[in-house]
């Protein structure tokens, strides 16, 4: 089955928050950011802004009704500073203007003083102040101080992974339409309808149920619109609370790049240790989180690092240290595979340098510690593996020796071209790994005329969940998809939903659809059972038509209806799911928090041009555990933008702060993501079969976040193109690998050998 929003897509018909029609006497806001990282407000002047043409008026602080917080984990973040500014960009106040020329114009008139303090952004000064933003989580499994004398090889090192800005197509943006009764609908760009109500809701002071969050879709979310959406929401909720007009924000792309959280940064420091096998009996790491101003997801974000840190392989001994360090940039939050890519590619850049160190490659050492069926993770948890899987098939199906062979005889008689080929083994746990987030709710509603409404938690943020919503309606009911409707999600259809995130929405929302329709199913075979005097157990519902043991019956699904209808037998229901099996301890850290997860192996080639430092990523080629894919067509959509977006922060994207926390790459010029010439040239997808049973919707595993990680090889295939030209480059671990970087890194000074 398509994807249900592309013909809108294509034709331009799809309605995103900016394509709302506007209500008669909406006005717009424009937020006045701090243009200071860090000190302390003196005076905040807002004297000649007041009176530019077209202001209505201007809120800070002193106009919040509730409280002024919107901190989710931690209550650590006003939403207008008060006092004291911690980031450039943070709101001090917000303009509301007949239009939103006027807006803006009055925000550049705008005044603020401020008294400077020392401004950090770096984790590992943060951390060396005592800065963190929660207690620092270690995981445990074995002994590695007593594993160290085991270990024939023992590497160290450090590595550095670079934030990245989501760069959503639609950016950040809320519209509040004020309704009777002190209630307010906000139409808001978020992954997280329910987070922005619980935003609202303290910065307006109105209960949760006056307050209607509706998402049609979004542009994009990536993780970006997971906590961040919050801000504008809450912005525009409390001047119509006020003004008791429309108000509308939608964010211009530079405010957004400026103002908005970004991917973490981390630095890292690894131990890794081998026998003389190659079997990995040891692995020490400290992460330095660079959490930005605030908690936000950060504390989340590190768990899920830590949950990660070993990859695909079983380690026998590890000890996981995990540091969430206040600095004054915007706060960083999620962003697609949340802190397990920064956990990943630490273990890899160990993996990389034993490998670099024993002049042995890399692949040895990675296959022979895959983990598999009954290995314990470090958190406890023990292993579905389809680590092996993955990998035999990847070296069988794309010939992985003759890959090998054609990279070396290239770089044999080639002197200023390189290629470099590197595998990526990835495993990624599915659950939200705060247990009590795993549940969802679906409403299901049948009309008289056969059509039926479905409405769940679930945002559509061009990730196909709404299709898989249909496809879960329409196999249940056997009808026609024609015939299913997926409402806009909304707080007052569905209440407290998790956000769409950790790429567990269609497994949780899909599994409380299913419920929903299963229940109704059974009422309309009672309603059939009774119509046709037959017992239920012989009624079928199949392609729209009522069977009884197994043969037509003349009798179609509108008039099953129709006669559930007139025996007062309920059409509606409304199901809740909660994933059932998982666990967690956080006092030992140790449990079962996910699912299941997801496996996969990448094999990536690159070609990179010795003189200019450029390269092309040559090929993906892939072979992915989706279990049963549900829709094979979305899930390699999901899979080729993963990959993508995983090769972007691992070569081009470049966020670059200066001292000051001025943010440099504001813009698409200064900020390189991946276009349709940057892509690999082939994007190569096998599906592995398998026939294990799992708790993912229809078998159908999730796929949203992991394949991103496949995008860590391109680091490690351009790493092993360098050393194919300057073989003694002694080059940190410090991603994105950019072509600026790549150029320094081929004309080292200790160049021992150039070829040619
Ligand atoms: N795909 C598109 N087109 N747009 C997005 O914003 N977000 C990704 C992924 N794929 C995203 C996407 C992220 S970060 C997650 S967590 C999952 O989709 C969320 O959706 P799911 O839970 O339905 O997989
Ligand atoms: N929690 C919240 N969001 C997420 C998670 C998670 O565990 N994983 C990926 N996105
Ligand atoms: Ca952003």
């Amino acid at each position: 089955m398509k994807h249900i929003d592309s013909a809108k897509h294509t034709r331009g018909e799809s309605i995103y928050l900016d394509d709302i029609p506007l209500l008669q006497g909406t006005l717009f806001a424009a937020a006045f950011g701090s243009p200071l990282a860090h000190g302390t407000i003196r005076r905040l002047d807002l004297s000649d802004a007041e009176q530019c043409p077209g202001v209505v008026r201007i809120f800070t602080f002193k106009d919040v009704r509730g409280e002024n917080q919107i901190g989710g984990i931690i209550p650590d973040e006003p939403l207008f500073a008060e006092n004291h500014v911690h980031f450039i960009g943070m709101p001090l106040a917000l303009v509301v203007a007949e239009s939103d020329a006027a807006a803006r114009h009055a925000v550049g008139k705008i005044k603020a003083d401020i008294d400077p303090w020392p401004v950090v952004t770096d984790p590992r000064v943060a951390q060396a102040n005592g800065e963190l933003i929660v207690p620092p989580r270690t995981f445990r499994l074995g002994d590695t101080e007593k594993a160290w004398s085991l270990c024939e090889h023992i590497v160290e090192g450090r590595t550095d992974t670079n934030g990245q800005e989501h760069l959503y197509i639609e950016t950040q943006g809320a519209y509040a339409v004020p309704l009777e009764d002190q209630t307010i609908r906000v139409y808001s760009s978020t992954q997280a309808p329910t987070a922005v109500q619980r935003a609202v809701s303290k910065i307006t002071g109105l209960a949760m149920n006056a307050l209607d969050i509706e998402v049609t879709r979004l542009g994009g979310g990536f993780g970006g619109k997971e906590d961040q959406a919050n801000v504008w929401a809450a912005l525009v909720a409390l001047a119509c609370l006020h003004l008791k007009k429309p108000v509308k924000y939608a964010l211009p792309r530079v405010d957004d790049m400026v103002m908005t959280g970004k991917r973490h940064p981390y630095s890292s420091d690894f131990k890794l240790g081998l026998d003389k096998d190659l079997r990995i009996v040891a692995y020490e790491v400290d992460f330095y989180q660079n959490a930005g101003a605030a908690a936000d997801l950060s504390p989340a974000v590190l768990e899920r690092t830590l949950f990660h840190s070993t990859n695909s392989y079983f380690i026998p001994n590890v000890r996981a240290t995990a540091y969430s360090c206040r600095t004054h940039l915007p706060p960083n939050t999620a962003f697609r595979g949340f802190g397990g890519p920064q956990g990943m590619f630490v273990i890899e850049a160990a993996i990389a340098k034993a490998a670099e160190t024993l002049n042995i490659s890399a692949a040895l050492i990675q296959k022979r510690n895959l983990q598999r069926t009954g290995d314990e993770f470090p958190y406890g948890q023990r292993a579905v593996s389809e680590a092996h899987a993955c990998w035999q098939k990847a070296e069988d199906l794309y010939d992985a020796d003759a890959l090998r062979k054609q990279v070396d005889s290239f770089n044999m008689k080639n002197a200023l071209f390189k290629k470099g080929l590197a595998f990526m083994p990835v495993c990624f746990g599915i659950s939200f790994t705060k247990t009590l987030l795993n549940q969802a709710r679906a409403q299901v509603h049948v009309y008289t005329d056969g059509s039926v409404s479905v409405s769940t938690g679930a945002v559509e943020m061009g990730q196909g969940v709404n299709t898989k919503m249909l496809q879960v309606a329409a196999t249940t009911f056997s009808i026609d998809p024609a015939l299913v409707k997926i409402q806009a999600t909304s707080t007052w259809k569905i209440a407290n939903t998790s956000p769409t995130a950790a790429s567990a929405t269609a497994d949780l929302n899909g599994k409380a659809v299913l419920m929903a329709c299963t229940e109704i199913v059974g009422r309309l075979k009672d309603v059939a059972a009774a119509e046709l005097n037959t017992p239920p157990g012989n009624i079928e519902l199949h392609n729209g038509m009522v069977y009884v043991d197994g043969s037509p019956t003349g009798m179609t699904w509108k008039q099953l209806v129709m006669a559930a209808y007139i025996r007062r037998v309920s059409l509606s229901e409304h199901a809740h799911y909660a994933t059932p099996e998982i666990h967690f301890d956080a006092a030992r850290e140790k449990g079962h928090p996910f699912s299941y997860h997801v496996y996969g192996t990448a094999i990536v080639i690159v070609t990179l041009d010795c003189l200019r430092g450029r390269y092309t990523i040559d090929a993906v080629k892939v072979v992915h555990d989706f279990g049963t894919s549900m829709n094979p067509q979305i899930d390699r959509g999901q899979i080729e933008g993963g990959i993508v977006q995983g090769i972007g922060w691992m070569t081009m994207e470049e966020v670059v702060y200066d001292e000051s926390g001025r943010l440099r790459s504001n813009t698409l010029s200064t900020y390189k993501i991946p276009d349709i010439y940057s892509v690999p040239a082939e994007i190569a997808i096998d599906f592995l079969h398998t026939d294990r049973d799992n708790l993912a919707i229809f078998r159908s595993k999730a796929v949203g976040e992991p394949p991103l990680m496949y995008g860590i090889g391109a680091y490690f295939a351009l790493r092993n193109a360098i050393h194919a030209f300057n073989a003694g480059a002694a080059l940190p671990f410090d991603a994105p690998m950019t072509p600026e970087k790549a150029l320094m890194a081929l004309y080292q000074k200790q160049v021992k050998h150039v070829a040619g």
